[in-house]
């Protein structure tokens, strides 16, 4: 693309200084002003497939959308290689990775030198949440992948419709990126560039700045996701009163009956994406899609808590979505999607692990290697994606995009837990449940780099995603609501769909048979929802959630409804060892928490 703006499109005095400030390090051949045009979308896709990044699917079966496979060194979030550079390491705290704000730039300066050499500099403005909200927040960020361009182009609004609303002056979150592999020396490209060896996710929550350097994939290259809706953001909430959190946002309306906002908490891989768009199987009961992975809540001057979507798009675990588990889901991926390592199919379109019973014949893996049937290898990566627009779900909610946001009245936070916490649990009272969302915990995933299946304690399901200290996080939950009036504060619940029996095999249905769960909380929130008292909160006996036309064993209900005393003075211990890792930040009213549900054990 010869696209060297001589004048760009802006007058915003310290953006174009950022830009040519950081023009004159990278060093890229020229630089290019994102309008956010459906005629440049296609200039960059064009361009993209001739580099070999992209495959064009088959456009009578997926219109408009495209394959790209990664570098095998780059398919996912790389937790250990994020770092925190506030200025005091006590801000990060115990769960990030810690550096030197100076000296984790001038290490970074030395890899972004000359590293887009031989590219093309793109910079997108883009808005975190519908343009003229009060809550939305706008970034720019450099980048030399046209991926990054045409992903974020799904993901965030982007464009001149951005710059026109940040003005001469407005506010910005600057966001560095560079893939890290400059063409120089008549160096050819490759479809995927990367550094793998050499990757760094780093936020300066202080001055709220991104720099992220090495990878092309996700939340470590889509820079308003994690690193801006959830770590920087989540700084700023912390400043400024309000909550950034890894949510979905959905509506739950009973038969004939009043809609109900709800935000769910699961960390990476547990659920969100499906709950958001969950085809009830109780009759009457409609759910609508809000969000499947951030909000942003602040109360209201009614007391209620008000949630918007920052986000535009969907970026999906593409494994196992089907139309038995996520019928809505599939749907919006008819096209105008980018797929990122799944397999592809012999006729141009792309498949994944459970997709289909079996898979087609034919199939090429996410390496590209013709796939053998029966293989021990996966055709799909387990942490495959699509990028797809939130307008094309069939369940997207006509007021997702309502800048005022949405009232909650449940949050529901959840686990991947084989044993010990059950179905559903509602906390007493706020403190309770932030207790709750304090102690969650879950199996890891592919989502991140590293183990998978390790359980490890999850805290809101924002422990890779917190941009400062987890006990002064869970703290500014206790803040936030404290001098409000409680009959306004959602509900909050513990649930867990991942409970296996001795042979290993799921307890619960899950996905739209999960409506059953919801249908008690809604209950709850109304004032109602039969529950009997327990150590770790109320739960329902098994009468009283409906599970008409479900063959569960009765004892495996009773299995999923109930507290194991002896398990959970075990799970106390871990509690304490947690919590004893945040030192003085952990918030006291916790600790009490905790010594109440000891004591409760022991009764
Ligand atoms: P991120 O995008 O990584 O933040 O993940 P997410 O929380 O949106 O997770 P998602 O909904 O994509 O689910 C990830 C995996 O969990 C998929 O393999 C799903 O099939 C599986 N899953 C989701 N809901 C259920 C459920 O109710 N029961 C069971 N058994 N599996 C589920
Ligand atoms: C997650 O890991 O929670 C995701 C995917 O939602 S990524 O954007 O890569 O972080
Ligand atoms: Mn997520």
């Amino acid at each position: 693309m010869t696209t060297l703006q001589v004048r760009p499109p802006t007058a915003h005095g310290r953006l174009l200084d950022w830009v040519e400030q950081y023009r004159r390090v990278l060093e890229p051949d020229d630089v290019h002003w994102c309008d956010g045009s459906e005629a440049e979308r296609e200039r960059l896709c064009e361009g993209l497939e001739a580099s070999g990044t992209f495959r064009r699917l088959n456009s009578d079966l997926r219109p408009n959308s495209f394959l790209a496979l990664s570098d095998p060194a780059d398919v996912a979030r790389v937790e250990d290689r994020t770092f925190i550079a506030s200025v005091d390491p006590d801000d990060a705290g115990p769960t990030n990775n810690w550096r030197a704000p100076a000296e984790l730039r001038e290490e970074l300066l030395g890899h972004f030198a000359g590293a887009m050499r031989g590219r093309t500099m793109y910079v997108i403005p883009f808005s975190m949440g519908p343009l003229r909200s009060h809550i939305s927040q706008i970034g720019v960020q450099l980048t030399d992948s046209a991926y990054v361009v045409v992903n974020m182009r799904i993901m965030a609004r982007i464009g001149d419709a951005v710059l026109a609303e940040l003005g001469d002056d407005g506010a910005f979150v600057p966001c560095l990126h560079s893939v890290g592999r400059p063409l120089t020396d008549g160096r050819d490209d490759v479809p995927w560039p990367c550094d793998a060896d050499n990757k760094y996710i780093a936020h300066f929550p202080e001055t709220r700045e991104i720099w992220s350097y090495g990878s092309g994939y996700g939340g470590n290259a889509l820079l308003g996701k994690k690193c801006f809706a959830l770590r920087i953001a989540s700084v700023m909430a912390r400043d400024e009163g309000w909550l950034a959190e890894h949510m979905l946002i959905m509506s739950v309306t009973p038969p004939g009956g009043q809609k109900h906002y709800v935000a769910g908490a699961f960390p990476s891989a547990c659920g969100k994406t499906n709950m958001a768009m969950m085809v009830p199987t109780l009759p009457g009961w409609k759910v609508e899609t809000l969000g499947d992975d951030i909000a942003w809540m602040q109360f209201g001057d009614d007391g209620r808590l008000y949630a918007i979507n920052p986000e535009h798009g969907f970026f999906g675990v593409a494994p196992n979505t089907s139309y038995r588990t996520n019928p809505n889901g599939i749907e919006t991926l008819w096209g105008n999607c980018i797929f990122t390592n799944t397999a592809a199919t012999a006729d141009g379109d792309v498949w994944w692990e459970n997709l289909t019973a079996s898979p087609p014949e034919g199939l090429t893996d996410w390496r590209g290697r013709p796939y053998a049937p029966g293989s021990e290898e996966p055709a799909a990566h387990p942490n495959a994606r699509f990028t797809a627009p939130a307008s094309q779900c069939p369940s997207i909610a006509a007021e997702w995009e309502d800048p005022a946001g949405v009232p909650i009245s449940a949050i529901v936070f959840g686990g991947r837990r084989a044993r010990n916490v059950p179905l559903v649990t509602a906390a007493r009272d706020w403190r309770h449940g932030v207790f709750l969302g304090s102690v969650l915990n879950s199996e890891t995933t592919a989502a991140a780099s590293g183990a998978v299946g390790r359980v490890r304690f999850d805290p809101f399901a924002m422990r890779p995603f917190c941009g400062y200290n987890m006990g002064d996080y869970m703290a500014h939950w206790l803040e936030t609501a404290a001098a409000r009036d409680p009959s306004r504060l959602p509900q909050m619940f513990w649930v867990n769909w991942f409970r296996r029996g001795a042979d290993g095999r799921f307890l619960w249905p899950g996905f739209g048979e999960n409506c059953r769960v919801l249908r008690w909380i809604v209950e709850r929130v109304e004032g109602g929802g039969e529950s009997v008292e327990t150590p770790l909160g109320y739960i329902p006996p098994p009468g009283a959630l409906d599970l008409s036309g479900l063959q569960i064993p009765p004892e495996h209900m009773a299995e999923m409804l109930t507290v194991d005393r002896a398990a959970w003075r075990d799970e106390v211990d871990l509690i304490r060892d947690h919590f004893a890792g945040f030192g003085q930040h952990l918030p006291g009213e916790l600790w009490e928490e905790l010594a109440l549900l000891e004591k409760r054990l022991e009764a």
